[in-house]
C-alpha cells in the first residue's frame, strides 16, 4: 500500500512569528479523519525549531528544503543532518528545480545530499522535472529517466518519496495537466524497483485542481509552493476528496 503524501514547500516564506500564526490557524483545521494523510511542512531552517517545539506530539511532520553531504565542514550557508534531526526534522527536500537552476545543484550533489539525509535517518523528498524547453523539444521522458537514475545511485528506496515538478508548471499557475502528470508519474515508478515508492505532484498546486490531480491513480500526494502558506488553503489540500 502506497503512502499518501501532502507536503507544504514554504520556500523563503516565514519567520519564526509568522511560521506559529500559520499554526494557529492551521492545526484546527486538521481533521482526525485525514489520519492516513502523511501532512509535512518544508520550513525554512530558522523556523524548524519553534514549529517542532509546537507540533509536538501532533501529526504533522517536518522538513528542511536542503540538507548537505558532509557531517561538518566549512560550508558556509550549508547545514548538516545532524542539524536537522536535533530539531525534529524527519524529511529533508533535495534537488528542488530552484536549487538546480539558481544555485547550480547537480544530478551528482542531488545524489549525495539524498545520501545523506538517509545516512541520519531522514527520509529524502527527491525532487525531479523537466523545462519547458525541455518539454517542447520531446525530450521529458529522457531528462526524468537521467534524473532518477543518477539521483538514485546507491539510496535505499524504502525510505525515499520522489516529486515529479515540471519546473513550467511551478509558479506560474500553469498546473501539468492531471492526466499527463499521471502519465509521466507512471513511467516514473515503472524505472523503479520499489514500486511502493510514493511519487508526489508538483507545480500549481491549488484548492481548485487538488481533487482532480489526488483523483489519479499513480499520483500519491502533493508538493505545494504558493498555497502551501495560507492555513486555510493548505488545509483545503490536506483534505482533498
Ligand atoms: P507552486 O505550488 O508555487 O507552483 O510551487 C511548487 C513547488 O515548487 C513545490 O516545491
Amino acid at each position: 500500500m502506497r503512502k499518501i503524501v501532502i507536503a507544504g514547500n514554504w520556500k523563503m516564506h516565514k519567520t519564526q512569528a509568522e511560521s506559529l500564526e500559520f499554526l494557529q490557524a492551521f492545526m484546527p483545521e486538521l481533521e482526525k479523519d485525514v489520519e492516513e494523510r502523511e501532512v509535512i511542512l518544508c520550513a525554512p531552517y530558522t523556523a524548524l525549531g519553534v514549529l517542532s517545539q509546537n507540533l509536538h506530539g501532533s501529526r504533522v511532520q517536518l522538513s528542511a528544503q536542503n540538507i548537505h553531504w558532509e557531517e561538518a565542514g566549512a560550508y558556509t550557508g550549508e547545514i548538516s543532518g545532524a542539524m536537522l534531526t536535533e530539531m525534529g526534522v524527519s524529511y529533508a527536500i533535495v534537488g528542488h528545480s530552484e536549487r538546480r537552476q539558481y544555485f547550480c545543484e547537480t544530478d551528482e550533489t542531488v545524489n549525495w545530499r539524498a545520501l545523506a539525509a538517509q545516512r541520519h535517518g531522514l527520509t529524502p523528498i527527491l525532487c525531479i522535472g523537466e523545462s519547458k524547453q525541455q518539454r517542447d523539444a520531446g525530450e521529458t521522458e529522457t531528462v526524468i529517466a537521467n534524473q532518477l537514475k543518477a539521483g538514485l545511485v546507491n539510496l535505499d528506496l524504502t525510505r525515499l518519496i520522489i516529486a515529479y515538478e515540471p519546473i513550467w508548471a511551478i509558479g506560474t499557475g500553469e498546473t501539468c495537466g492531471a492526466s499527463e502528470a499521471n502519465r509521466v508519474i507512471g513511467l516514473i515508478r515503472s524505472q523503479l524497483d520499489n514500486p511502493d515508492v510514493p511519487i508526489q505532484y508538483g507545480g500549481s498546486v491549488k484548492p481548485s485542481n487538488i481533487d482532480e490531480i489526488m483523483a489519479q491513480p499513480e499520483i500519491d500526494g502533493v508538493l505545494v509552493g504558493g498555497a502551501s502558506v495560507d492555513p486555510a488553503n493548505f488545509a483545503r489540500i490536506v483534505h482533498y476528496q
